[in-house]
């Protein structure tokens, strides 16, 4: 028997005409993060990747999602170092060493497509390089058991399992989510998990996986500004998204790079 509560709410299954849509938009958003990362370098402000980013948006008919949402004002989240996600642009140059998400919405025809990716500033140290490789790993093994009949556990505990064989902690506040015609939608995709349970996954189901990773304790705050979330232990953090959507086989990425630049080291 299956009841549906305010906490289960119905996840909407899109039709064939809505992957269009959604191809469209995850495009877009891919192409803008190919850019984004080439653009990442030392001396670079954080504010001109957001310039960068409302051009592109004007130029091709987007609107970036999060000016406006929630009271937010910029058009990327730029989370660098030991930030853990919604990190506001600014003024500040970035410095060899830095690693940074740089996350980033677009509405293309009313539909959303939402990802992140990082990008190493110059030479990092060995255990950043590390935790961006396992955490780029810890999306991609999240996404793989992603087919109808699989359940939202089952993408938590891939993406658990690995980030703590590598002694690396999954951050519990934050987690994906249900999108399509909506920016955050049902169901909360959680990062952690067990085989087994949480929604059952079926064709047309839209939804991110956006694992953010510590390299030490999950803990998190959020300082003054009301945005910024930092790890509570101030150790390293790295953050990958993609959209995606369950087929009838399994999954389709929305927001794949069309030059390959799928993470560090990028070659342009
Ligand atoms: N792009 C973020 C996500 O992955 C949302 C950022 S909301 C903001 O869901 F207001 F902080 F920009
Ligand atoms: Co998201
Ligand atoms: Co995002």
């Amino acid at each position: 028997m299956s009841t549906r509560t305010e906490a289960q709410p119905r996840i909407r299954l899109h039709k064939p005409e809505d992957f269009v849509k959604m191809r469209k938009a995850g495009q877009l958003t891919a192409q803008l993060l190919d850019i984004l990362v080439e653009e990442t370098r030392p001396g670079v402000t954080t504010a001109t990747l957001d310039r960068i980013c409302v051009e592109f948006a004007r130029d091709n008919n987007a609107i970036p999602a999060t000016i406006g949402y929630r009271g937010y004002k910029y058009a990327l989240c730029t989370s660098i170092n030991h930030v853990v996600c919604h990190g506001m642009p600014n003024d500040k140059p970035l410095v060899e060493g830095d690693i940074i998400n740089i996350d980033v919405t677009l509405i293309v025809d009313g539909w959303y497509g939402d990802s992140s990716r990082m990008v190493n500033v110059g030479r990092v140290s060995r255990s950043a390089e590390r935790l961006v490789e396992i955490t780029y790993e810890c999306l991609m093994r999240g996404i793989e058991v992603v087919k109808p009949g699989a359940h939202l556990g089952d993408v938590g505990h891939a993406i658990q399992s690995h980030a703590e064989a590598n002694r690396c902690s999954v951050v519990r506040d934050f987690c994906g989510h249900g999108l399509g015609e909506v920016f955050h939608d049902h169901p909360n995709v959680l990062h952690y998990g067990r085989p087994g349970e949480g929604v059952m996954l079926k064709p047309g189901m839209f939804f991110t996986i956006e694992p953010m990773i510590n390299l030490g304790k999950p803990h998190v705050k959020v300082l003054s500004d009301g945005w910024t979330a930092v790890t509570r232990d101030r150790s390293l953090s790295a953050q990958f998204e993609h959209t995606i959507a369950v087929t009838d086989t399994g999954h389709e990425i929305f927001t794949l790079s069309p030059r390959g630049l799928h993470c560090p080291p990028y070659q342009f």
